[in-house]
């Protein structure tokens, strides 16, 4: 049993994991927010398995920045992963076993043109073959390298053009995964319209129908994903929709506190000095981990999401958005405005 079912089985209610968020869910927007409430799971960005393994030495330096993590803080924590091709997979999948991450995720959701031209991302609902593939390759590698703790799971989407479930899930509950979830809109609806949650529910009663004719097999847990907005929201979505949890992605933007109120009856609500501070960490750690790689305009897209909800933001807002590096925006903190 991996250790998402024993972490389900431990606490009495729905897990709430961060979702896999490219240029978002970098080491140092996980830094600020393990350092704030940490969610029941971390998920990493999704990393190329074809580039772990055969890009160039640079190409490499730059892709393992993704796999960063604090060891400590970010616990557990599950790489994504995409690639159409077994060994790429299997090979990749033995390093991340190697690094220490808790577990591997395979995206087969993401709508991007580049990645379903490498057949991956939502691309693999359509080649059901090649998906039953990556999963076996992750698989092996687990049985080979790691021990049962390590968890394989899936991310996907309700189909490609429509609603594809009926073929589509029973297909990836026969690859006994330890978790299945289900961005609740098809491909062809990217994030335009709002995710459908019912279809959540109906994902749910297959996987209990399948388990009861499986007794012996590996039963994935469902976790929901779209548009979840609240801790309440997800714990509300959970209950009338039956999943074993549910994963956030843009409602984290500008709020690592989100998290904070699973525990707590009362919603956190973030000071000024909160927002500055964080901002100014994550400034910091973006600068010091991702800064020779990255280009500092993937940090700048968090300003106007801290910079927000007190009076003088706006002005702090704009004056940040002209900076050109983390000195500056750390500079004109320390200088300019009071973060006591
Ligand atoms: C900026 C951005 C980057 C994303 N990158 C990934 C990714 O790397 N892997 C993935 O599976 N989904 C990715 N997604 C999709 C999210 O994980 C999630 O499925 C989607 O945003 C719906 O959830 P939400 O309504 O809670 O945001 C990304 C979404 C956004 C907004």
């Amino acid at each position: 049993m991996s250790f998402i079912q024993k972490l389900k089985q431990g606490k009495k209610r729905p897990l709430f994991v961060l979702a896999p968020m490219a240029d978002v869910t970098d080491v140092a927007f996980r830094t600020v927010i393990a350092e704030a409430a940490s969610p029941d799971i971390f998920w990493t960005e999704f990393v190329s398995a074809d580039g772990l393994i055969r890009a160039t030495d640079v190409g490499k330096y730059k892709l393992k920045k993704d796999l960063l993590f604090d060891k400590e803080l970010q616990r557990p924590i599950i790489v994504q992963l995409f690639s159409s091709t077994y060994q790429y997979m299997y090979e990749a999948t033995k390093l991340c076993v190697e690094l220490g991450f808790n577990g591997v995720d395979i995206n087969m959701g993401c709508p991007d043109k580049s990645i379903e031209k490498q057949k991956c991302g939502a691309a693999m609902i359509k080649n059901p073959e090649l998906a039953v593939e990556v999963i076996k390759a992750c698989k092996d590698a687990r049985r080979d390298f790691a021990d049962e703790n390590f968890s394989v799971s899936v991310k996907t989407r309700l189909g490609y053009n429509a609603v594809e479930l009926d073929s589509w899930i029973p297909l990836l509950l026969e690859q006994e995964l330890d978790l299945i979830t289900i961005h609740a809109r098809t491909r062809k609806e990217m994030s335009k319209v709002e995710a459908n949650w019912d279809h959540v529910k109906t994902v749910v009663k297959m996987r209990d129908d399948w388990a009861e004719n499986n007794p012996t097999k590996t039963i994935p847990l469902i976790f929901g994903n779209g548009d979840v907005v609240s801790v309440e929201d997800g714990f509300s979505k959970c209950k009338n929709f039956n999943a074993d949890g549910s994963m956030i992605g843009r409602a984290m933007f500008g709020n690592p506190w989100f998290f904070k109120d699973i525990e707590s009856k009362e919603k956190f609500i973030p000071t000024r000095e909160d927002r500055i501070k964080t901002l100014i960490r994550q400034v910091e750690v973006f600068d010091k981990e991702l800064g020779d790689v990255k280009s500092f305009a993937v940090m700048k897209k968090f300003f106007k999401t801290y910079m927000n909800g007190f009076e003088d933001a706006k002005e702090i807002r704009e004056e940040i958005m002209r900076m050109e590096s983390a000195g500056e925006v750390v500079e004109f903190f320390k200088r300019k405005v009071d973060t006591r």
